[in-house]
């Protein structure tokens, strides 16, 4: 006995130290996995010793303590959420425990949407106060950041007052590319689109959280009856018509648990290819008063249960661990792994984040590990199968100096990365150069990362300048194993036409520190070249709107540097352009503000590509064709979409009508 109360306490410590990091520091340290586990074992714990059980253990609460920061508000009544279930009996206890009470239920069948759950108030049909769950009780006032999502209607279509309860999301597409555009800066990326949701509703400035492309999806109204509502199918509905994003499509009525079960399984099918990221399916007893009779326990409401798929397992054996050097000099340790599939994709390597993050998993090389996709998108380790060592594992040792250069690491006091502080590594130098040329930069098309770590090895391109240098070598580089004459001359045509590069793509693309592709529109157009923009002072800067004090220095020592001075002076001579042309924005009028659809099968560009180049122009994509859709953009074989487009009497575009609307841009 005094066993097993030991082991109820470590439980609750761990599970409460995970659910502050997780909750009020948007920082979790545990998967979502073996929360669950740690969570259903003291469940399970505590339903065998009812005496054992603490009146703190957080299965009694619903989440965690509201921050400072914000403004606390109290909730109208209690924002909960529902037990977890993970298998098809879970499903049929469910169904046995309802019809206790209910005679012949139904019920409805809801993708669990994985974000934050967040509480709209409506006053006559206006927006007034948007709030987090908090401690289910008490939470933080985020309405100034809930205006900017687009998918919240700040007037509903019909004048009421009412109360809205939802999930604020990042779609798994925003979540790329932000995670994409933090890369580029630089920056610490997200490690899955939820706490990408999380960390950007609370954000102070909500210009930041504006720029992040949350979503909201709505799936509860509170008081139903005050609307005359008498099934939760039809609060669905009355969510739909006050003009709230509502997953219409996937909601499902169900009236046994074979119903139950297919709906769950008709969600788990679709889910790969939403956009959305949602983690099971909750089931809700649809007629209100069944629901009233069911009633609440002290802890969740017994009218409904939340259903998770099983997080894939899949078990590799960790060959290496190898430290990577960022642009900026930061050091990533990654896993190296036999390549193993999971989720359709191959994957063979996956983040370890850093030294604090290896030691807190105890990885050690050798290791039989689970690998899964965080947040569906980006590959990471999750447990360490320590029962299956041999005891000739390796232990985890972060490394001292640059793996490429050699260079002490340092690292500053209270952060978690070392860096190496060599501006010449080898490893900095490449990866600049492949900033410098990607996509969302100077564009160099045919200049991608291998092309780059050759050139840079053959000694051809040592840094940035030496890119325009390449022509010289013609002769030489079309001898080179793998590049024909065909290839280079590509090569050698899309570097000359960087050349004419707006401003702000070789602001982004010089990779000063914090400025990224926003900001680098910002100070392009207000300086409209380079020069001046050399020129400018720290306090002149500094006062920019969205430019704060730390990129202004940032920018200000970027120009105080001589080797940077001397990459500027031979980008000139090489005839690099200097001037912002803002031909951007006019001439995308195409694209700004539009929905394009893509159907059928594309040859010129990947589904991806595509997709991004609408974006990057201003315009959006969905996945159907509606009203509302501007034009579809249809590729060989197209489906039902094609069909529905023409019948809509839709804009339609070949993709190379496509291809031609994108280059009058360029
Ligand atoms: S209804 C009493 N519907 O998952 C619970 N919740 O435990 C009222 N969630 O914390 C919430 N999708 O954040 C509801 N369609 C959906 C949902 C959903 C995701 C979240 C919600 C809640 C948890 C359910």
């Amino acid at each position: 006995m005094e066993n097993i109360k030991e082991k109820i306490d470590k439980l609750i410590e761990i599970i409460n130290k995970a659910s502050l990091e997780y909750y009020a520091e948007d920082n979790p340290t545990l998967t979502d996995q073996e929360y669950d586990d740690y969570y259903n074992e003291l469940l399970r714990l505590e339903k065998e010793y009812p005496n054992l059980k603490r009146a703190d253990s957080p299965t009694n609460k619903v989440g965690g303590e509201a921050l400072d920061k914000f403004q606390k508000v109290n909730h109208k009544s209690p924002m909960l959420s529902f037990d977890d279930i993970f298998n098809e009996d879970e499903i049929i206890n469910f169904d046995e425990r309802i019809r206790k009470v209910v005679a012949s239920p139904s019920y409805t069948v809801e993708p669990k949407m994985d974000g934050l759950s967040g509480s709209l108030i409506y006053e006559k049909g206006i927006l007034v106060r948007a709030a987090t769950r908090g401690d289910g009780v008490v939470g933080e006032d985020i309405t100034q950041n809930v205006k900017t999502i687009r998918s919240v209607p700040l007037k509903l279509k019909k004048e009421i007052d009412i109360e809205v309860r939802g999930e604020i999301y990042m779609s798994k597409s925003s979540f790329e590319k932000l995670n994409y555009q933090r890369k580029q800066n630089g920056e610490k990326e997200f490690a899955n689109p939820r706490n990408a949701a999380a960390g950007s509703v609370r954000q102070l400035d909500s210009k930041i959280t504006a720029s992040r492309g949350l979503d909201f999806m709505a799936y509860f109204i509170p008081n139903p009856e005050d609307y005359g509502i008498e099934f939760q199918s039809d609060s669905l509905f009355m969510l739909k018509e006050l003009g709230f994003k509502t997953n219409y499509k996937l909601n499902k009525v169900a009236t046994n648990y074979k119903e139950l079960i297919d709906s769950i399984e008709n969600i788990g099918r679709e889910r790969e290819s939403l956009d959305f990221p949602l983690d099971g399916a909750v089931i809700k007893v649809n007629s209100l008063d069944d629901e009233k009779k069911l009633g609440t326990t002290a802890r969740v409401p017994r009218w409904g249960i939340a259903y998770k798929f099983p997080a894939v397992e899949v078990l590799t054996t960790l060959d290496d661990i190898v430290f990577t050097v960022g642009r900026t000099g930061r050091i990533t340790p990654n896993a190296v792994f036999s390549p193993v599939h999971v989720d359709g994709s191959l994957i063979s390597k996956a983040t370890l984040h850093n030294e604090a993050y290896c030691k807190e998993k105890d990885v050690k090389i050798g290791d039989v590990v689970e690998v899964h996709k965080a947040g569906d998108v980006i590959p990471e380790i999750g447990e360490v199968k320590k029962e299956r060592r041999t005891g000739n594992e390796k232990d985890f040792v972060m490394i001292t100096n640059c793996p490429i250069c050699d260079s002490k690491l340092t690292k500053k006091k209270n952060e978690a990365d070392y860096y190496c502080p060599n501006n010449n590594c080898p490893s900095r130098k490449i990866e600049s150069i492949i900033h410098y040329a990607s996509r969302d930069a100077m564009n160099i098309d045919g200049l991608g990362d291998k092309i780059i770590e050759d050139l840079f090895n053959f000694n051809y391109v040592k840094k940035i300048e030496d890119i325009y240098k390449l022509q010289s070598y013609r002769e030489e580089l079309e001898r080179l194993e793998g590049y024909g004459e065909r290839s280079i001359d590509k090569l050698i045509k899309s570097i000359e036409k960087s050349k004419d590069s707006s401003l702000e793509r070789l602001l982004f693309g010089l990779g000063i520190k914090h400025v990224g592709k926003k900001t680098a529109k910002i100070l392009a157009k207000k300086y409209k070249t380079l020069d001046n923009l050399k020129e400018a002072k720290l306090e002149e800067l500094t006062v920019i709107p969205d430019i704060g004090e730390i990129i202004a220095k940032s920018v200000f020592n970027y120009f105080n540097q001589d080797e940077n001075l001397t990459l500027i002076e031979d980008l000139r001579n090489y005839g690099v352009n200097f001037k912002y042309l803002g031909k951007e924005e006019k001439e995308s009028e195409f694209f700004t503000g539009k929905t394009f659809v893509l159907t059928g099968s594309l040859e010129i560009y990947t589904r991806d590509e595509a997709k991004e180049i609408i974006e990057s122009l201003g315009g959006k994509t969905s996945d159907s064709v509606s009203k509302k859709t501007s034009a579809v953009i249809v590729g060989a074989n197209p489906g039902s979409k094609y069909e529905k487009a023409k019948a809509l009497n839709i804009k339609i575009l070949s993709e190379e009508e496509f291809k031609e609307e994108v280059e009058k841009i360029k």
